[in-house]
């Protein structure tokens, strides 16, 4: 449904994609896994045909974004970054000016948006003004507006950024069911781990650049293995009996003997057999997609913070500056 052969966006010396290649089969959820400046939102903007590429291709069954843009347009939806409701306006008002938009025929409109809006909860609440919506309930608005046109491909940009985790956990819900219901290719980005999991599959980017590309549990078996546990009555001779035994490598960490194994599980009778009645406690540690990103590029992602108090003055500049130009 959608394929990317080295797709390369340059902002002046700024490359903030760099030859970017992979393809989304029909009906899966895609996800772009990357820390804040990895080059995800100009990938979506090319996509979406707000932007043009440097050069590189980009498809969307089959038409290409660059020379066909509005066969493009016509195929997808998006949910952007920032919020984009009208916030005077009623839920349904919303996405009825959008049903207008997109020419939906006035037989189909009431229907179409009673369907977008029970799908993500909000029918009863359709007649309230957005202003006064919670985060959550904007953010899944968003969603119930951009399928009421039925686009085959959706784009949700950080669809749950800056939400509670209970908000978070419920947009999940209905995003890892869109491929289903509503029979649309789902291309997300996001910067939360969590996230990236209800995804069939992953690219994490890193710096403009795809750093590797699967499923999560793919390459989540990349990082070479889980951490075995242990406490026991004597660390130090159970560390040289596992040796000895098993020929396995312990290290102490902690209080703890960790040893890192592929299949975890299978090891723990052979460990507590081998050191009889002195295993304490066991726990299995699988790895997860930030140990991915750390053993691809030796750092964590981590939603960006705001640390100190000259970040914060620099934020609020740059707000007022945009409230003024209004
Ligand atoms: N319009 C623009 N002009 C100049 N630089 C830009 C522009 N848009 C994005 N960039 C730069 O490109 C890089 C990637 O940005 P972006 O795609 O927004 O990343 P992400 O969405 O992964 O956080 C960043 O270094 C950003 O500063
Ligand atoms: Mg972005």
């Amino acid at each position: 449904m959608i394929t990317v052969e080295n797709l390369t966006k340059k902002f002046g010396a700024v490359t903030a994609v760099d030859s970017v290649s992979f393809t989304v089969k029909e009906g899966t959820i895609f996800g772009f896994l990357g820390p804040n400046g990895a080059g995800k939102t100009t990938t979506i903007n090319i996509l979406c045909t707000l932007l043009s590429a440097t050069s590189g291709t980009a498809w969307i069954d089959n038409h290409d974004c660059m020379k066909e843009p509005s066969e493009v347009r016509k195929r997808i939806g998006i949910v952007f970054q920032d919020n984009t409701l009208d916030k005077e306006l009623t839920a349904y008002e919303n996405l009825l000016l959008h049903a207008y938009l997109y020419n939906i025929p006035g037989r189909k409109r009431k229907e179409r948006i009673g369907e977008a809006l029970r799908f993500v909860d909000l029918y009863e609440r359709r007649n309230e003004q957005v202003k006064k919506f919670s985060g959550g309930m904007k953010r899944r608005l968003e969603v119930a507006r951009s399928i009421v046109h039925q686009p085959r491909v959706l784009f949700l940009d950080e669809p749950t950024l800056g939400l509670d985790p209970q908000s978070r956990t419920h947009l999940w819900e209905f995003i890892s069911t869109l491929p289903e219901k509503h029979r649309v290719t789902v291309f997300m980005t996001t910067h939360y781990m969590e996230e990236a999991e209800i995804c069939d599959t992953i690219a994490i980017i890193d710096k403009g650049t795809i750093v590797a590309q699967g499923s999560p549990q793919e390459l989540k078996r990349q990082v070479g293995g889980d951490s075995l546990f242990l406490t026991t009555t004597d660390n130090r001779r159970a560390a040289a009996d596992l040796k000895a035994l098993l020929g396995l490598d312990a290290e102490e960490r902690d209080g703890e003997l960790c040893i890192t194994v592929s299949g975890g599980e299978s090891y723990i009778p052979r460990v507590v057999q081998a050191l009889t009645g002195r295993v304490l406690s066991v726990r299995l540690q699988k790895p997860t997609l930030n140990d991915v990103f750390l053993h691809l590029t030796g750092r964590t992602i981590r939603p960006e913070t705001v640390s100190s108090g000259e970040e914060m003055r620099s934020i609020v500049r740059t707000y007022r500056r945009k409230f003024d130009n209004r």
